[in-house]
């Protein structure tokens, strides 16, 4: 199948788009290159020794999509393009809204144009909201969500099903991550945050690498085993693998599907750490600070329906979450481009 895989050069894309060339998929990628670095594809190229086809392009640009479509005989689109910091998105609300719902209409647009009416969307854990139980089913209800980057996978969700109930011809499968972690076994690709990460493992890595003295743990009194917060971690290549099966659904005709990409675990923060010194042998200074905004004390899904439906299951634990995770940070303390 030739997949247009958006954000391709980004973390989640990039390994994506490795299980795709593996299992055979022909693949275009595209990116604007606002949160990731095309030495992205020469990595790749490494692992797959493969090339593959990129077009360095905005999903805001109708032009520069309609030119991809016109080239390429795309089947399907998995979509990963799109803004993802929840702090920045607190603070430029504007910015999120118009990258990600407008550029996700515009992508829509040309799709239904081309009748390419087949996509994988990156959808996410923070459409529950603080969930009304755990483990989260897809029954459960959405919630409120705490910043404009929740809402506008909340948002862009209700468009893709409002449009599959209006066009059956429309094959939609929404993925609701978990919190994705780890790198390729190859250490050649992982996830590079601009600047001071939001998210956990990067931090610590960050401290293990000594580029940051201590980790801040965002509260301690939080309804958990350690009063940290509990979070399902998932390893990159598991959540990449289930892209493949999500694929799979869509061409035998998935009419609108919903899945969550879980381990079904929970883990606090201190177990993270805990098992990342485990793993690496090295230690993590931390500290205790004031909870974080918006943050929320328990998030673990039922991955019992991908299992079910897609066959998928998780099959890496956190042990090799954390080593993987080092792996590719030590191997790249300056990231892709080494400076
Ligand atoms: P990422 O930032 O590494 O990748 C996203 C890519 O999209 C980047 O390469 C960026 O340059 C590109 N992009 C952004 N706006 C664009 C635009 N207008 N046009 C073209 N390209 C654009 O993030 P990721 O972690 O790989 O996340 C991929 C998707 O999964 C995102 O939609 C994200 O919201 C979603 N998601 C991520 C997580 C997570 O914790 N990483 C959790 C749930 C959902
Ligand atoms: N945490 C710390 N210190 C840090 C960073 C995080 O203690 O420096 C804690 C948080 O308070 C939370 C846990 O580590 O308890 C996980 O935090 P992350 O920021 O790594 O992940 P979140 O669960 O907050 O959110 C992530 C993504 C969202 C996505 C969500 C899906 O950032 O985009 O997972 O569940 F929507």
């Amino acid at each position: 199948m030739k997949i247009l895989v958006t954000g391709g050069t980004g973390y989640i894309g990039s390994h994506t788009i490795v299980e795709l060339l593996e299992a055979g998929h022909d693949v275009v990628a595209l990116d604007n290159l606002s949160n990731s670095s095309e030495l992205v594809l020469e990595r790749i190229k490494m692992i797959t020794g493969k090339q593959v086809k990129f077009y360095k392009a905005d999903i805001r640009n109708k032009a520069a999509l309609e030119k991809v479509f016109k080239n390429e005989n795309i089947e399907a689109v998995i979509h990963f393009a799109g803004l993802k910091a929840v702090g920045e998105s607190v603070a430029k609300p504007w910015m999120y809204y118009e990258n990600n719902i407008t550029g996700t209409l515009t992508l829509l647009g040309v799709m239904t144009k081309y009748n390419v009416k087949n996509i994988i969307f990156s959808s996410s854990a923070t459409v529950y909201g603080n969930p009304a139980f755990v483990p989260i089913t897809e029954e459960c209800p959405k919630g409120m969500c705490s910043n404009p980057y929740g809402w506008t996978k909340w948002m862009l969700e209700q468009i893709m099903a409002d449009m599959q109930a209006a066009d059956k011809e429309w094959n939609v499968v929404l993925l609701r991550y978990f919190n994705p972690i780890g790198a390729h076994p190859s250490g050649l690709i992982g996830e590079e945050p601009n600047g001071i990460p939001n998210n956990l493992m990067p931090y610590i890595t960050q401290v293990a690498v000594g580029k940051r003295e201590e980790l801040g743990v965002f509260g301690n009194d939080y309804k958990t085993h350690d009063g940290t917060g509990v979070r399902d971690y998932i390893h990159v290549v598991d959540l990449a693998k289930g892209h493949l099966l999500a694929l799979k659904k869509l061409k035998k005709g998935s009419g609108l599907s919903v899945y969550n990409l879980g381990t079904g675990k929970g883990y606090s923060v201190l177990d993270v750490v805990t098992n990342f010194e485990k793993a690496n042998k090295i230690k993590i200074p931390y500290s205790i600070k004031p909870r974080r905004a918006g943050d929320i004390d328990t998030c673990y899904a039922s991955a019992d329906k991908a299992k079910k439906e897609l066959g998928w299951k998780a099959k890496y634990d956190i042990k090799r979450m954390c080593k993987d995770s080092w792996n590719w940070q030590s191997n790249n303390p300056n990231g892709f481009s080494g400076k």
